[in-house]
């Protein structure tokens, strides 16, 4: 499970984004970047970030802390933006809390410098969860004291929205052409052969379980929420074998 945490205070939105995340403190004293419950994307956006999250950080990827937030929609009261307002109402209970990396930049593929190694781990990762938003326009990566963080793994297996068809949609190729580290010369060949091998069962499984119930339960289909983790799982154990196959866009 992850660690649970109370917000205290709304800071303030962070507008870049389009799900209006916003900063909060929690009661553990940390500061964290909120996605809400309530957002129009709505949970499976949230299941995507601890799903696609922890994975990458047991990959050794660095992405930032996760926690789960408990909100009382209360704290939405005082706040005088009407939009800001509604979110925060209809979000009560549990949200997703990332760790705010204070001082960090937005990463600019023509400012920063990426080794090709680091490159192939990330392009390969993206391309098993099937990632869209890791564009040059829009790369969801942060430079924290000169090193790459990930974040922003919402927009990730699409096959979540339909799993009648998950099994054909997760067969789909990756294409990598806008990706934010392609002028890098990722070195996709030595990130499959270090992480294809770690993306196990045994690792799903656990990746999986951080995933509050909360968020799983009621999918139609699904009897309960362990069925929908083992839904998770598979595509993912499958992808790991072959998606470097099916990269396109890189050399
Ligand atoms: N952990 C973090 N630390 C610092 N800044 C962050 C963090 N997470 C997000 N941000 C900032 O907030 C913006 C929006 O967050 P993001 O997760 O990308 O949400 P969205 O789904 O709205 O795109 C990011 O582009 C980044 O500038
Ligand atoms: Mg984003």
């Amino acid at each position: 499970m992850l660690k649970e945490v109370a917000a205290t205070r709304y800071i303030t939105p962070l507008r870049e984004g389009g799900s209006l995340p916003g900063l909060v403190e929690g009661d553990d004293l940390g500061t964290y970047v909120m996605k809400f419950t309530g957002a129009g994307q709505g949970r499976k956006t949230l299941v995507a970030e601890v799903v696609c999250g922890e994975l990458a950080r047991a990959l050794g990827l660095r992405v930032p802390r996760l926690v789960t937030v408990g909100l009382d929609p209360v704290l939405g009261l005082g706040e005088p933006d009407p939009e800001v307002q509604e979110l925060l109402k209809a979000s009560g209970g549990t949200n997703l809390g990332m760790e705010f990396l204070s001082g960090a930049l937005g990463f600019d593929p023509l400012a920063f410098a990426v080794d090709p190694r680091e490159a192939g781990r990330i392009v390969w990762f993206d391309a098993l969860v099937g990632n869209v938003d890791r564009s040059w326009r829009n790369p969801n990566l942060l430079m924290w004291h000169g090193e790459l963080w990930l974040i922003d793994h919402g927009a990730t297996m699409i096959w979540q929205h339909n799993w009648p068809g998950a099994q054909g949609s997760a067969a789909r190729p990756y294409d990598a052409s806008d990706h934010a580290l392609k002028r890098f010369a990722p070195d996709v060949a030595a990130a499959v052969a270090d992480l294809a091998p770690r993306v196990t069962a045994g690792l799903l499984a656990e990746v999986t379980a951080r995933v509050p119930d909360v968020w799983l339960a009621d999918e139609p289909g699904f009897e309960t929420p362990d069925d929908l983790r083992r839904a998770y799982a598979e595509p993912l154990l499958a992808r790991a074998a072959d998606i470097h196959e099916r990269i396109q866009g890189i050399k």
